[in-house]
């Protein structure tokens, strides 16, 4: 059933911004930097992180209480910074909400596509991603001319969401979920979930400098950006990130305050 979302909104409008935790952040951060004074509210849903192993229905139904949560806190636009998410839920959240301007992320697969040139591609992503019919789709898309290896990485998402980007641990399984792009010779690989941003610096040395590692968190918010500049928001000065989580928000505020260039306040969601 469609519903209308513009009868809760309370007067300040806002961006709401989700993922399974805290991958998200890197979408936020390019957010920020698009858009510095507007009112940014993210929630994580730390509690039930990782999405990348869970069945469809129950991320369906995760994305569509925290997107029901998020505009009834003022969200007049919705960013699903969360590959897994948007695969399994987007066009149901479309469905739901037809009016509200939703933007979400896929693994760039046509920018690899133009920027690699040997034609050999690889995609770092979730279980949830690369099996969905989303991806697929995206997959069919890019043509027999390019060789497209993709790579699930289990628990990747996971250890990140740990808030130590630099561990033995993370280190091994970067190194694992990267062996297999580099014997298959691929010259561009694809970070296909929103976490792995925050260990680039893993995955490049796995892969070395030659090979380009290609983002669209920018690209994501660029398109945020039109949007709302589009819907005629009322100007406002937003110095401080509003940041949920279903998680413990201690552990959070640390994560946060580690990981971003600007001022978040924590609390706890009830989603
Ligand atoms: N950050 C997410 C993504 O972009 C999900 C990771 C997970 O929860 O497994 O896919």
């Amino acid at each position: 059933m469609p519903e209308p979302h513009a009868a809760e909104t309370p007067a300040v409008a806002c961006i709401g911004v989700f993922d399974s935790g805290l991958g998200g952040l890197s979408v936020l951060q390019a957010l920020r930097r698009q858009l510095p004074q507007a009112p940014l509210r993210y929630l994580a849903d730390s509690a039930n992180a990782p999405y990348g192993d869970r069945s469809e229905a129950f991320i369906v139904e995760r994305s569509q209480r925290i997107a029901q949560h998020l505009v009834a806190h003022g969200a007049t636009l919705l960013v699903v910074a969360c590959n897994t998410a948007t695969a399994a839920a987007v066009a149901r959240l479309r469905e739901r909400w037809p009016a509200l301007p939703i933007v979400g992320v896929e693994p760039g697969l046509k920018p690899a596509v133009a920027a690699s040139r040997n034609g050999r591609i690889g995609v770092l992503a979730t279980t949830g991603t690369l099996r969905s019919e989303k991806f697929r789709q995206l997959l069919a898309r890019q043509g027999d001319a390019v060789h497209i290896v993709a790579q699930p990485c289990p628990g990747l998402a996971d250890l990140i969401e740990r808030g130590a980007l630099d561990t033995p641990e993370l280190r091994a399984l970067v190194e694992r979920c990267c062996a297999p792009l580099r014997d298959a010779g691929v010259d561009t690989v694809v970070l296909g979930c929103t976490h792995y941003p925050f260990v680039r610096h893993l995955i490049a040395a796995a892969m070395g400098a030659q090979v380009q590692l290609i983002d669209t968190g920018d690209a994501v918010a660029r398109r945020a950006a039109q949007l709302w500049q589009a819907s005629g928001a009322a100007p406002a000065a937003a110095d401080v990130v509003m940041l949920e989580t279903t998680g413990d928000v201690a552990a959070q505020q640390r994560v946060a305050a580690g990981w971003l260039a600007f001022r978040c306040e924590v609390s706890a969601a009830d989603v």
